[in-house]
C-alpha cells in the first residue's frame, strides 16, 4: 500500500501539471519538461519590437497580436503559422530572433526554438524526398517533446521546391496524435518573396504623399500572398499550405528609408558607446545604395550592411 502511494503522487503531479501553483513548481524542480521554461512575456516582446525594429508598424503590430491572442487561447484549435516577407535587412530574422527570445526562459538557445536554414540544413535540391522525411520526423520528435515548439524556417526563398509542403498535415486544424497537441506549436516562414508587391504599395503610397503608418495590414495581405503563391523561388510556390490557408498571416516589412538606415546606425552606435557620432550616422547614411533612381526612397539593403559601414567610418 505504501509503495503506491510515492505513484500516485506522481500522477497527481503530473496530471496537474498546467494548474500552476505548488503542483506546478514541486513537478518543474525534477523536470525538464517544455511546459517549465515556457515563460512568455509578451509585454517585453512589444517593447523590444517598438525599441530594436525600425519602420515596420505592420510587423510590430501584427506579431504582438498574433501572438498575444494565440498565447492567450489555452486550447488553440490551430498553430500559429506566420509567414514574414520583405526585402533583405528590413527586420525580419530580428523579429524572429525577438519572438524566440521572449518565449523561453533560456531564449534563443532553448531546446524548444528550432531554426532551419535551407542552405545548411537542405542544401540540395535533388534531396528533397529524403528532406521530406527529415523534416516531418524531426518536427513529430520535437513536437512530441514538447508541445509548445517554435519552429523558424528562415530563407524560405532557397528552400527545394515542394519541401516544406510536407508539413500540411501539423499546420491544420484537427491534427492530435498520442498524447502530442500539435496546434499549440509556432512556425514562422521567412522570405524576400512578395518584396516587389510590397515595394510597389509602399512607393504608391509615398508617391500619393500618405504617411507610411497608413498603410494598413489589409492593403498587403492579399498582394503578399498572391505574389508568394505565384513566385517559383518562394519556397511556397503552388503551396498547398497556401491553398488551405493555413498560414494565420502574411506579415509584410516595408523597405526602409534614409531615415530608418540612420536610426539602426545610432541604435548601433548607442550599443558601441559612441551615441554621440552625428558624423557617422550621415556618413553611414549617405554611404547606402537607395531605390528607385529617381527619388532614391528606400535603401536597397535595408540596415543589413550597417555594422560594417559603421565599422569602417568609425
Ligand atoms: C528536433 O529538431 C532538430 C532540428 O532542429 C533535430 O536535429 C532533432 O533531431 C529533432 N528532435 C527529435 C526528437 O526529432
Ligand atoms: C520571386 O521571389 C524572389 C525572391 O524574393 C525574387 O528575387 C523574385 O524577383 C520574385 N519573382 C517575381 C516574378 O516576383
Ligand atoms: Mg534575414
Amino acid at each position: 500500500m505504501l509503495a503506491v502511494l510515492p505513484a500516485l503522487l506522481l500522477l497527481l503531479l503530473l496530471s496537474s501539471r498546467p494548474a500552476c501553483g505548488v503542483f506546478q513548481k514541486l513537478y518543474c524542480s525534477f523536470s525538464d519538461s517544455c511546459d517549465c521554461d515556457f515563460k512568455p512575456s509578451i509585454r517585453d516582446l512589444e517593447w523590444d519590437l517598438y525599441k530594436n525594429v525600425f519602420g515596420q508598424h505592420l510587423a510590430q503590430d501584427l506579431v504582438s497580436e498574433e501572438v498575444s491572442s494565440f498565447l492567450l487561447n489555452k486550447n488553440p484549435d490551430r498553430p500559429l503559422v506566420l509567414s514574414f516577407h520583405g526585402s533583405s535587412g528590413t527586420g525580419k530574422t530580428l523579429v524572429s530572433t525577438l519572438l524566440g527570445n521572449h518565449l523561453y526562459g533560456s531564449a534563443m538557445s532553448s531546446p524548444f526554438v528550432h531554426q532551419f536554414v535551407p542552405t545548411l540544413h537542405f542544401p540540395s535540391a535533388e534531396l528533397v524526398a529524403q528532406y521530406r522525411e527529415e523534416l516531418k520526423s524531426w518536427v513529430k520528435g520535437n513536437l512530441t517533446a514538447c508541445a509548445r515548439s517554435v519552429f523558424i524556417f528562415d530563407e524560405m526563398e532557397k528552400m527545394p521546391a515542394g519541401l516544406i509542403d510536407v508539413l500540411e498535415p501539423f499546420l491544420g486544424p484537427s491534427h492530435v496524435v498520442f498524447r502530442t497537441n500539435y496546434r499549440k506549436a509556432i512556425y514562422v516562414f521567412i522570405s524576400t518573396a512578395g518584396k516587389e508587391a510590397i515595394h510597389r504599395l509602399v512607393l504608391e503610397n509615398r508617391l500619393a504623399g500618405r504617411d507610411r503608418d497608413e498603410i494598413k495590414p489589409s492593403d498587403l495581405q492579399e498582394v503578399v500572398q498572391q505574389s508568394v503563391y505565384s513566385n517559383k523561388t518562394s519556397g511556397l510556390y503552388l503551396s498547398s499550405i497556401i491553398q488551405q490557408n493555413l498560414i494565420t498571416r502574411f506579415v509584410p516589412f516595408l523597405p526602409l528609408t534614409r531615415t530608418h538606415v540612420e536610426r539602426c546606425v545610432r541604435a548601433q552606435l548607442c550599443q558601441r558607446g559612441s551615441c554621440n557620432r552625428d558624423d557617422v550616422v550621415e556618413a553611414v547614411g549617405g554611404d547606402m545604395t537607395y531605390d528607385p533612381a529617381e527619388g532614391l526612397y528606400f535603401s536597397t539593403t535595408g540596415c543589413k550592411t550597417v555594422a560594417a559601414k559603421i565599422s569602417f567610418f568609425l
